[in-house]
């Protein structure tokens, strides 16, 4: 009897055409690896041009498939440049990722102490980039009767962690950019999600976090362990994946149960 629900078909990203943003580096590399070696066809969309180009020739070199594209996600020649050559060289897009950001790159201090040009930029990495992707690839979605848009947030909207002014309320208007491109394209079939990742031990963050502040992090989780790029793979493949045809607007909190959401 068929119930409608294929479980060996439902999570495939084979074949998938699927850009990540800030794929080069940190937990968007590890995005770009996995999603690669799941079957996807993966576009790196990064401003850090030498890493992005590294790991899509070492995920070619192992058997996927994937294009790299230096991409400053502010730049909306560049982003439609993009979007253009994932669908040159793959014949469309069905997911994107955006995971961009500026965050590890930002000094922690008093929020009296942030500039203005600073405050700008953040604003325009973390959320102009998600509006210029989103528009950037909407037509190509539409073109293939749907798609899944992924936006990376952070867990620190739900503490209201201080120290990055900038940055934490950049990631809660992801929540609502999300919350309202999913109303905008529902008609579309493309689902719009946002993924609120915990403390997470990139490569990046882990050079960017003194000793001190490594400290304690796990102790408010109910899994006590330090959270890894890896724990995140498998909440952005569920949400780019059929599987998840029918979530639309939603944030998903991963950070082994520090806040319950
Ligand atoms: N690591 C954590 O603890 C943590 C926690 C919560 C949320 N996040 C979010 O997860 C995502 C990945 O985190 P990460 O630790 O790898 O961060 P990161 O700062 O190391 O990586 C950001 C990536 O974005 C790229 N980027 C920056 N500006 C860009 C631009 N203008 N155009 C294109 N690419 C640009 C960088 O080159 C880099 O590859 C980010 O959105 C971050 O805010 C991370």
């Amino acid at each position: 009897m068929s119930t409608g629900f294929d479980a060996n078909t439902a999570y495939s990203m084979k074949d998938k055409v699927v850009i990540v943003t800030g794929g080069g580096t940190g937990i968007g590399k590890v995005y770009s690896q996995r999603l690669a070696e799941s079957g996807a066809k993966v576009v790196l969309a990064d401003i850090a041009a030498d890493e992005a180009n590294d790991v899509a020739a070492q995920i070619r070199e192992s058997g996927g498939q994937a294009l790299s594209v230096p991409t400053d996600v502010t730049d909306e020649d560049a982003v439609q440049a993009m979007a253009d050559a994932a669908v040159k060289e793959f014949g469309g897009i069905d997911g994107l990722v955006n995971n961009a950001s500026l965050m590890s790159v930002l000094p922690r201090g008093d929020w009296f102490e942030i500039s203005v040009d600073r405050w700008d930029s953040v604003m325009a990495v973390n959320l102009k980039g998600i509006f210029l992707c989103s528009r950037a690839v909407y037509p190509h979605m539409q073109k293939r009767g749907g798609g899944s848009i992924v936006n990376i947030s952070s867990g620190r909207i739900w503490e209201g962690n201080p120290n990055r002014l900038d940055y934490t309320t950049s990631k809660a208007g992801v929540v609502g950019l999300t919350r309202a491109l999913a109303r905008e394209v529902g008609d579309d079939k493309i689902s719009v999600n946002a993924i609120t990742p915990g403390f997470t031990l990139s490569e990046t963050q882990m050079s960017s976090s003194s000793s001190n502040y490594l400290g304690g992090k796990d102790d408010g989780k109910c899994f006590k362990r330090p959270q890894t790029p890896d724990d995140l793979v498998g909440a952005v493949i569920f949400l780019l994946s059929g599987a998840a045809g029918f979530i639309t607007g939603q944030t998903v909190n991963v950070d082994g149960g520090m806040y319950m959401h």
